[in-house]
């Protein structure tokens, strides 16, 4: 599945954006929520994917990129979030977060920075809906792809294989039409792209069709 996320499109005319991405067959719409804290960078909030949620009816996957996040779960979920992802780094009491997440009944998932252990998530993967691995350093768009990722969600997708797990394996910072065959190949099957979808010269609907044109072939599970 191919997740366009919006931190990389225009949010002047943010309603007619997620609209293109939706009628060129994006399944999931990711919204990057940054605190200045955690990461480096600010973003939106709770309103903003409000507004997003009133512009199609695509799965709304919210990726908190914050401090406290457990602070926030409610208003997104009445914003719309349908998929709640914290990051493991920002959470001392992950599996009650989860829980909460759980409870607002929204599938719950978890992110690992790029140099956080995979193993971090083996006594929580059982309660998630999605693991995210972060193949940047989270806080900003357009960043290249770190190689070693490939590695890190092959392991990740092992771990789901091993405990039984159904839910989605995430991939999130610099998908590119040119690795997104090896990174499917690596067991991901939701991809996360901003700035190939939204910067892609012939505009965010061919930056779709471009990923989904890579991947072609390659088993993707279905939604
Ligand atoms: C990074 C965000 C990503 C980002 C991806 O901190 O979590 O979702 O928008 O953008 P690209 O695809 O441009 O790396
Ligand atoms: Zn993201």
């Amino acid at each position: 599945m191919i997740a366009p996320s919006i931190l990389s499109a225009d949010f002047g005319a943010l309603a007619e954006d997620v609209r293109t991405v939706d009628a060129a067959g994006a399944e999931w719409i990711h919204i990057d929520v940054m605190d200045g804290h955690f990461v480096p960078n600010i973003t939106l909030g709770p309103a903003i994917t409000g507004a997003v949620a009133r512009a199609t009816e695509r799965l709304l996957d919210v990726h908190l990129m914050i401090e406290s996040p457990e602070r926030y779960l409610e208003d997104f979920a009445e914003a719309g979030a349908q998929v709640l992802t914290v990051h493991a780094e920002t959470c001392p009491h992950l599996h009650r977060t989860v829980q909460q997440i759980r409870e607002l009944g929204v599938r719950p998932g978890v992110a690992i920075n790029p140099a956080t252990p995979v193993h971090v998530l083996r006594d929580i993967v059982a309660d998630l809906d999605l693991v995210l691995v972060m193949s940047v350093n989270p806080g900003f768009g357009g960043q290249r792809f770190i190689p070693r990722s490939i590695a890190r969600l092959r392991e990740a997708r092992q771990l789901l294989d091993e405990t039984g797990s159904e839910a989605r394996l995430q991939v999130d910072g610099g998908v590119t039409a040119d690795n997104a065959a090896a990174i499917v190949a690596a067991g991901a099957d939701v991809l996360v792209a901003g700035s190939s979808v939204f910067r892609h010269p012939d505009g965010p609907a061919a930056g779709v069709a471009a990923l989904r044109s890579a991947t072609q072939g390659t088993h993707l599970r279905s939604v």
